[in-house]
């Protein structure tokens, strides 16, 4: 299961996990990018479903991991890639952007991660959690992306602790994230909220492709199961802070 599948690094996510052979639930609110994606998927074999869900919505999340149950049984592998950034500074921004970042970025990021995982733990499933966090969660990018910036802070704290909790219990379900810098994606338009970010940001320098975040997703799911990836950072080469 995928959130974030009707763009970016979610939808490069579910090509790559489809491409390695997975049944894949692909979750956003824009069900027409996500039919678009599963007729491609479905054309090159893939089993695919596809969820409409606001991920501030607590019932759509809910309903998400039920579809998923009908359709393939369960979710073994969650990929939590639904999120936002907005430039919102702390002395100034309404409140309506912090809250809409940290309900999608936090919030709607751990209860999906707890519905997958008592799905898991009811079939007895040893399976796996990623967050696809940020490097905005181990340093403030820019002063204006500090709310952001909190959120993804507040993923790493959500990836360590459930990895605490699973640990305690013995579980052997696993949980990783993959904190990558500038990705070109429809993010730098809407964390400013003008459409001319996108190539301002993007045509810099060479950042990364949101393929190049699935192949690293790829390679944290297919570990064998003693490996447990904590987090991957991964920057453009080209990319200084
Ligand atoms: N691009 C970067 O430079 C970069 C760097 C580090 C981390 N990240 C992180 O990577 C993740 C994916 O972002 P991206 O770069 O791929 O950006 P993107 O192209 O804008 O994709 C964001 C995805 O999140 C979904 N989403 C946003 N709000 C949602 C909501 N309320 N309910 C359900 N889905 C929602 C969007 O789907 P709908 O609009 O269809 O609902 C879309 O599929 C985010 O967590 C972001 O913070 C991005």
């Amino acid at each position: 299961m995928v959130t974030g599948a009707s763009s970016g690094i979610g939808a490069a996510a579910a090509r790559a996990l489809a491409a390695e052979g997975a049944g894949v639930v692909l979750v956003a609110r824009r069900m027409d990018r996500l039919e678009a994606l599963a007729a491609e998927l479905r054309a090159r074999g893939a089993a695919v479903a596809a969820a409409a869900a606001d991920m501030r919505r607590e019932a759509d999340v809910i309903g998400m991991v039920a579809l998923a149950r009908e359709r393939f049984g369960g979710v073994d592998v969650l990929v939590n890639a639904a999120g936002l950034g907005r430039r919102a500074p702390l002395a100034s921004a309404p409140t309506e952007l912090w809250r809409e970042m940290l309900e999608v970025n936090v919030l709607g990021l751990a209860i999906a991660t707890r519905e997958a995982i008592q799905d898991m733990e009811r079939r007895g499933v040893a399976g796996h959690v990623v967050h696809v966090s940020s490097m905005a969660g181990h340093r403030i990018p820019s002063p204006d992306a500090a709310m952001y910036a909190a959120t993804k802070f507040a993923v790493r704290a959500l990836t360590e602790g459930l990895r605490q909790e699973l640990r305690a219990r013995q579980s052997p379900i696993r949980v990783t994230a993959v904190s990558p810098g500038h990705v070109e994606t429809e993010f730098a338009a809407i964390f400013a909220g003008r459409p001319e970010a996108a190539a301002e940001t993007y045509g810099r320098f060479k950042v990364l492709e949101a393929r190049d975040v699935a192949a690293a997703i790829v390679w944290i799911v297919t570990q064998p199961p003693h490996v447990e990836v904590h987090d991957v950072l991964v920057r453009p080469t080209a990319q200084r802070n």
